[in-house]
This record gives C-alpha cells, structure tokens and sequence, in this order.
C-alpha cells in the first residue's frame, strides 16, 4: 500500500476487497429493519487502509462478501448496515451501492469524488464470485476490474477464497497488499517457520473435521496441543469416556484415536466439563468428572479444573496461537473457560497469536485487553490454512 500511496492516487480509483463479514446480534434488528453488528473488529482493521486512500485523495471503492447467500440478492445478507458502521468509524459518509456491478454501482462509482468511499453490495449476491468455473468468475471479474485503476487486497479473511474479487481481480489490475494483509501474513510465517520454544497450541470451535489438517500440521512442531470446545468429545471419545449428548463426530472417533497416538502426551484434553440439560443460558448445568457426563446432559464449556491445568501449560509458553472457543461463551454460564485460557494467554511472557474468527470476537465480547495479545488475527479459516502450510490463493495472485 505504501508504495502504491508514494505512486499518488489523488484522483484514482483503489478498488480495496476489504473482509466486512461481521457477525450480527442474532435477536436484535435496528429501526430500519437491519441486523446490529455484535462485533465490529474486522471493519476497525481494515480502517487504516482506507483511510490512507482516502486522505490521500482517492476515489475508493471497497468491496467485500457477508454470509453466504447463494449468488444472488438476500437481504437477510445486506451489507447495508456495514455501510452504516464503515461510515461511523470513518468519520466521514460510506456511499452505498445496492447492488455489486449493476446500475447502482456503476452509477456511483462514476459520481465518486476525490477522498469519497463507496462500498458496494455483498459480492457473493453475484454467482461469478464464487463460481468454480474459471471463465464465469472472470466475467465477473471484469466488471468489477472495470470500476477501478488498482487493486487492493487488505481482506486477510479472506485470502483463502479462490473468489473473484480476491483471485482473479488482482489479475486485471496493478495490484498491492494492504497494511493488514502484510502483518498478519508477516505474523503467521514467523510463528509457523521459527515459533519459539516451548509453543503451546490452543484448539477449541465444534468440529475434529475442520481442525484435522492444521492439527496434523502443528503437532510435529508443538510441546503441548490443548484441545477445548465441542471437538474435545469426540477425542474424549477416543479415549474412552461416555459424553452423553454433547457434539460428536462419530466417524471422527478413529481419527483421534490415532492423533492421541501419534502425539504421545502432548495433545491434552479436558478433565473437567460444564454438563447441561440443554443449549441453553437457562439450563440447569453442573462441573462434572470428564469420566462421568451423564447421558442426559452436553457439555458447553470446559470445567474449572481444565482451566487450571490449561492456564499452567500456557503459563510457560514463549510462543502461543490460539484458535477457537473453549465453550459457548455467548451464553454467560458457559463462558468461564474461554474467559480462562484468553487469559492465561494475556499473561506469558512470550508472543500470543489469536487466530481469528469466533476466538478473536471471543475478546473483545469478553472485554478483554486486546493489546495484551501478541496478534488477533482476522481471519479464522484463512490462518489456520496458512498454519497448515497450504498456498492462499489470494496472497499468491498479489505475489505473481
Ligand atoms: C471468514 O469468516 O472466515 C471469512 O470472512 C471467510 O468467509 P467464508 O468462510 O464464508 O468464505
């Protein structure tokens, strides 16, 4: 970006593929009928960005995808309240097109003025953003190419997408890393090439499956891995315990089993669980015995003694990365492991990694310290891909 601001841009068009997909209040809509953004974090990262283009005189054109509707307009999928908030944290009016590269958009992308922003519509309204098919996301490609005079990548979160706006777009124009793309790729690569020692990895979120090739990736290079969230029952499985009703990936079972094997001790499971009638902030809910989860109850939170003996592997951590919830921490009963561990992390004396998703919302909704961590991450799936060494499609379209 620093380059691409020393060529001057006062008057260009900066086509920036930001990664606005913010969470929503599930039970809150606002007075004009749109979803209340719960968490923010991802816009505020992407502000230095813009506000660099803008200030230095650009014509801005910000895109990004929410959810995942189904190529097509779905208001349930607007980025109009985006918009909103962009505005809001910018100091300065977010023009808003209500469609990607229809009428609306190419309208006012022709009346930008020099330091305006406009954000289009959810990009994943068009098929082509998505498509698998090469010549249908170039066609799409094309004419958001055409709204602009460079390009700018600063959506880290999405940078695993081999989509239209973060692959093939970088093709058609001069194209540039943002400030938040270089970071957390110059993060990532320091603590999956030369973590320092001892590197303690911190898994929670619901499922094995989705975790099984950075858990497969990290476990040659780390001293402990300790395993929260729903996919510790599935391991719990493979050792041997009952976990009445809690999430369970029975075809995961085998898989664990051989992980649990292969680590030799250094993948470490709750002891302790919070079980409950039901998902539910009301449910009636006891600490129990990993050992004795009655039938009838799931597990929503790992218990205090696993909090304990998590917080003392981290303790002596130099290097720590952590990824996904240790329990349902958007439902207060359950949140005391998450709030646990995200501490025992603040506190090392060492570098801490927070990748991304539910686990960096997990911070700030837990108002915790966010500059007491080393990174948090905007991404969720995109660092884990990177931890597991795969090729990002949209860093390698801005390294060619
Ligand atoms: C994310 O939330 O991880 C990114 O915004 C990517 O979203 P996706 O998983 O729907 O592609």
């Amino acid at each position: 970006l620093d380059d691409l601001l020393g060529e001057g841009v006062s008057g260009r068009r900066v086509f920036v593929r930001a990664d606005l997909n913010v969470p929503f209040d599930k039970a809150a809509i606002d007075p004009q009928g749109h979803g209340v953004i719960s968490d923010d974090g991802r816009a505020r990262a992407v502000l230095p960005t813009l506000i660099a283009l803008r200030d230095a005189g650009a014509r801005v054109i910000v895109a990004s995808h929410l959810g995942r509707p189904k190529g097509a307009p779905d208001p349930k999928f607007t980025l109009a309240p985006v918009a909103k908030r962009l505005g809001e944290l910018l100091g300065s009016t977010v023009v808003f097109a209500d469609d990607t590269v229809g009428p609306a958009a190419t309208e006012a992308v022709a009346a930008l003025q020099d330091g305006q922003v406009l954000l289009l519509e959810n990009l994943r309204f068009n098929a082509g953003e998505t498509s698998k098919d090469d010549a249908e996301r170039g066609a799409f490609a094309d004419q958001l190419a055409a709204f602009a005079d460079f390009y700018v990548d600063d959506a880290f979160g999405a940078v695993h997408r081999k989509h239209a706006s973060v692959f093939d777009v970088p093709a058609r124009l001069p194209r540039y890393a943002g400030g938040l793309v270089l970071k957390e790729v110059e993060v990532l690569k320091k603590v999956s090439e030369s973590p320092e020692q001892p590197y303690v990895v911190v898994l929670g979120g619901s499922k094995v499956s989705d975790k099984l090739a950075v858990i497969q990736a990290l476990l040659p290079k780390v001293d402990k891995l300790l395993v929260g969230g729903g996919m510790c029952f599935t391991f719990l499985k493979a050792q041997g315990h009952e976990v009445g009703k809690s999430l369970l990936e029975a075809e995961m079972i085998s898989v664990c089993a051989d992980l649990l094997e292969q680590a030799q001790g250094r993948i470490v499971l709750p002891v302790d669980v919070v079980a409950a009638a039901e998902f539910s902030a009301d449910a009636a809910h006891d600490v129990v015995s990993v050992s004795e989860i009655p039938a009838d109850r799931l597990g929503l939170d790992i218990g205090p003694e696993s909090t304990s003996l998590f917080a003392e592997a981290i303790a002596g951590a130099k290097t720590v990365f952590w990824n996904g919830p240790m329990g349902v921490f958007e439902l207060a009963p359950f949140a005391a492991g998450t709030r646990g561990v995200a501490e025992a992390i603040t506190k090392i004396d060492g570098f801490s990694v927070v990748g991304g998703g539910d686990s960096a919302a997990a911070v700030r909704t837990l108002g915790l310290d966010e500059s007491a961590f080393g990174h948090i991450s905007t991404g969720g799936g995109a660092s884990l891909e990177y931890l597991e060494g795969k090729t990002l499609p949209g860093v390698a379209a801005l390294e060619k």
